[in-house]
């Protein structure tokens, strides 16, 4: 694909821990895959640099041919580079095969916790990114490194800076301030940095190496995903500790909706669903339904209601709030017995365990424990309501998804949330509102919602076909960006 060249094309190097279609555990890959799309699609040109995990197949990929060193520290790993291509978009993405330290199953560990030498792993892949350039002969003027994983991509570039070499634009993203790389203080040489860099101003925090901190302090600008967290985030309560360290980086920070992808999330044409609707066909989403409650084993029928979520199985979705034993809200939700709850997730075992135990106990529940794709669009079209109890949620995809689909989030007063979703009201609205994330506000929520259904089901109908017309584009984002590196890069020529 030819790209259409224009006087201010940028040349951005995306560094990450997943993309899709190659690595996801959560909405970073969706966001890192369909932001580098878009921005390719307006003539930028972006690359994306991840590690070759086990799942990555090789032989569909391109070999260089020789040896790619990068050094962190005093060691020198020595690696293969190999290259492909994003979907059929031209956005070039490099692989660092490293086999000891990526070819696992996992991309941060297990559902029994991180891998122990996650600090090497991503030390690895931020390094790689300085050597890569001259590598395969190309320099990008901006480096846009996400989350914990790469945070410390922007204190390579001023340490490499101090000794005279060029300084790329740095950008770090922050999906989600909970997640920050703490490390202890002995494992530094495993960064690469020096103890130079162990001081409270930079990579120390709270006795531990802190890793997203580094990056905020370091970064020429920071970017977060939602207006709103990019408040909350330079607040005690959200900030994590790091809200002082946000607050100091006001001036550089900015928040930017995600998109969504519609090629991908589309009830109009997506691939897994047997009946395709639009706003005008919506009533065709109980297909959908059918085909759900049959798979999944819950009683076939159109008379009930069906709440879904597909998430990760996390303190921060909610899971604690719903299904802890004696006093989630899942209980109350199911014995109401005028709803069923269709669950997909993966994560921390003993959710994992609670959902099982509740989905032998009740009926109307079925919980299916992985990571599926179909199933995520099956559950997105399938229901009537998408649960998403969060504590916090920088952006959130899925309600963005379920919106599309013309299911109605019920979700909690934050973040991304906040940003995306009009709470039902006598003028219309595209989903409900839990007051605050505790178990009695979520089941009150859930039941409010499922009681309008029952009784008031115009309402539902009106409330589905807004939804269902919003868009939540990249086109919206992309340009966003696109200002935010020419700040970054306005920041290293002064
Ligand atoms: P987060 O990134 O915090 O997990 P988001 O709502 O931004 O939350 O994005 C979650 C993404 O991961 C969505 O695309 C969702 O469909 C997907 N996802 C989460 N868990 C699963 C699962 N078990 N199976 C399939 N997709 C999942
Ligand atoms: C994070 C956040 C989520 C956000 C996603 C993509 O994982 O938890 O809210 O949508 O990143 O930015």
């Amino acid at each position: 694909m030819l790209k259409k060249r224009r006087k201010s094309n940028l040349s951005v190097l995306m560094v990450t821990s997943e993309a899709v279609p190659f690595a996801k555990s959560g909405g970073l890959a969706d966001a890192v895959s369909a932001l580098a799309q878009e921005l390719d699609r307006s003539g930028h040109d972006v690359r994306i640099l991840m590690p070759r995990y086990q799942g990555i197949r090789r032989d569909s990929l391109y070999r260089y041919p020789t040896p790619f060193s990068v050094r962190v520290g005093q060691e020198i790993y020595t690696t293969a580079v190999y290259e492909g291509r994003l979907g059929d978009s031209s956005v070039v993405v490099y692989f660092v095969d490293h086999e000891e330290l990526y070819a696992r199953e996992g991309i941060y560990g297990t559902s029994a916790g991180g891998y122990p030498d996650n600090l090497r792993r991503f030390s690895l892949l931020s390094h790689a990114a300085f050597a890569i350039g001259a590598f395969i002969g190309w320099e990008p003027e901006v480096l846009h490194a996400h989350d914990w994983p790469t945070a410390i991509v922007p204190v390579i570039a001023q340490r490499r800076a101090a000794i005279g070499a060029a300084k790329p634009a740095t950008v770090l993203t922050i999906h989600n301030v909970g997640y920050q790389g703490t490390f202890p203080v002995g494992e530094l040489p495993h960064s690469g940095l020096s103890w130079i860099d162990l001081s409270e101003s930079q990579l120390l925090h709270y006795d531990s190496l802190n890793l997203l901190k580094a990056g905020i302090v370091n970064a020429d600008m920071v970017t977060t995903v939602s207006p709103q967290y990019a408040t909350e985030i330079r607040t005690p309560r959200r900030g994590f500790s790091l809200d002082k360290v946000l607050a100091a980086r006001k001036e550089n920070l900015v928040g930017i909706l995600n998109g969504v992808d519609y090629d991908v999330w589309n009830p109009e044409k997506d691939p897994y669903l047997d009946a395709k609707y639009t706003p005008e066909t919506v009533a065709l989403k109980d297909r959908a339904k059918h085909t759900v409650q049959s798979e999944l084993g819950l009683p076939i029928t159109n008379e009930m209601p069906l709440i879904g979520m597909v998430s990760r199985l996390v303190d921060q979705k909610g899971f604690e709030e719903l299904a802890s034993p004696g006093f989630g809200a899942l209980p109350d939700i199911l014995e109401s017995g005028e709803t069923q709850v269709a669950i997909l997730g993966s994560g921390e075992e003993r959710y994992e365990y609670y959902l099982r135990t509740l989905a032998h106990r009740y009926r109307n529940l079925s919980v299916v424990i992985g990571f599926d794709e179909r199933l995520a669009h099956l559950i997105e079209a399938a229901s009537d309501f998408f649960l998403m109890p969060s504590r916090y949620e920088p952006c959130g995809l899925n309600q963005l998804y379920s919106l599309r689909y013309g299911t109605l989030p019920i979700v909690t007063k934050c973040g991304g949330f906040v940003d995306t979703v009009e709470p039902a009201s006598a003028r219309g609205g595209t989903g409900f509102f839990i007051e605050e994330a505790c178990p009695s506000a979520i089941s009150e929520a859930a039941l409010a919602a499922v009681g309008m259904w029952h009784s008031e089901h115009g309402r539902i109908d009106t409330m589905r076909r807004a939804a269902m017309k919003l868009r939540f584009g990249w086109e919206k984002a992309a340009p966003s960006y696109v200002s935010v590196y020419e700040r970054a890069l306005a920041a290293v020529r002064s």
